[in-house]
């Protein structure tokens, strides 16, 4: 198997050194348009060949590939993602927040559903997924997800500062947001991905409920997801560690895209 990741920042490195060790992908190619960090992975990792990351390149080099991982930006996913399905060529999208914007959501799932490629969202940094996927076979009637993060989460945040809040002040645990996804992600960007993940899977941005903690004495980045449903209720916690290179980026959201790609490459799926 040929991979295309774009993007070499916390989760690209990640990846890319895992793939060192997998025997399922022969080579891929690396590229990210901050052109030295893709070239620093190019030299480190044996199986990575560096390309430029402008279109011409890329697109010539979906012929070779089976897979694109994104792992870059909500920019990415809006630029790349249909050119790559177009081709019928499969995409792992890591930058799920793209799809909470209708417009985008619907044009890359469209393409999918009339090219071929295939498009994977990994659970990210948040454990459920896999019991909420199963109660939306039947009636969920309720979606909530708390998430705690510390003071650097959430700062420069506009809606907060029109609110007249600064997190830097706050000297215990503080509620900072609490209603629906859709709302949610418009008014914290940076804290997209869990919540349009999980309202995809479940019962969409509006009907979602989402609330958003600041507690300023940890650099904790906890997401807590209850579901009720007709199948009964699931509480489910995940207490991440972030990136010593990204604090805004959990670890396990990198071993969920190094796990679903190595579930892509196999034949046998447990706990699909
Ligand atoms: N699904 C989840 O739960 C989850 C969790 C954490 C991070 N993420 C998302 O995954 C993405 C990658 O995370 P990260 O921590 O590796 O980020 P990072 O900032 O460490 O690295 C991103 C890299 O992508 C490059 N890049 C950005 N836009 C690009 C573009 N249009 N074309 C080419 N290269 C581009 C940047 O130069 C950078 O090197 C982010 O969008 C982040 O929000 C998702």
């Amino acid at each position: 198997m040929r991979l295309l990741i774009i993007g070499s920042g916390a989760i690209g490195t990640t990846l890319s050194e895992a793939i060192q060790g997998m025997e399922e992908i022969d080579i891929f190619y690396i590229t990210d348009k901050n052109e030295d960090r893709a070239k620093r992975i190019a030299k480190e990792c044996r199986k990575a060949k560096f390309i430029s990351h402008t279109d011409e390149s890329v697109k010539a080099h979906l012929k070779n590939v089976d897979l694109v991982v994104e792992a870059a930006s909500q920019e990415a996913v809006q630029h790349y993602v249909p050119i790559v399905l177009g081709r019928g060529v499969d995409v792992l999208v890591m930058s799920v927040g793209a799809f909470a914007d209708d417009e985008t959501r619907e044009r890359c799932f469209n393409v999918a559903r009339r090219r071929g490629g295939r498009l994977y969202v990994p659970s990210g940094a948040i454990c459920g997924t896999d019991g909420l996927h199963s109660a939306s076979a039947d009636v969920i009637d309720s979606v909530e997800l708390t998430s705690t993060k510390g003071p650097k989460s959430f700062q420069d945040v506009p809606y907060l500062m029109s609110k007249g809040v600064d997190v830097n002040d706050l000297k215990e645990r503080t509620v900072l947001f609490e209603g629906p996804a859709r709302e949610a992600v418009a008014h914290f960007p940076k804290n997209i991905n869990v919540s349009a993940t999980i309202s995809l899977i479940g019962i969409g941005l509006d009907k979602t409920k989402v609330k958003l903690v600041c507690d300023p004495r940890c650099d904790c980045n906890t997401h807590r997801l209850e579901v009720r449903g007709v199948f009964g209720h699931i509480v489910c916690e995940t207490d991440n560690l972030p990136f010593p290179s990204n604090p805004a980026t959990s670890y396990l959201a990198a071993l969920s895209a190094i796990s679903a790609i190595k579930r892509i490459a196999s034949n046998v799926w447990i706990g699909i």
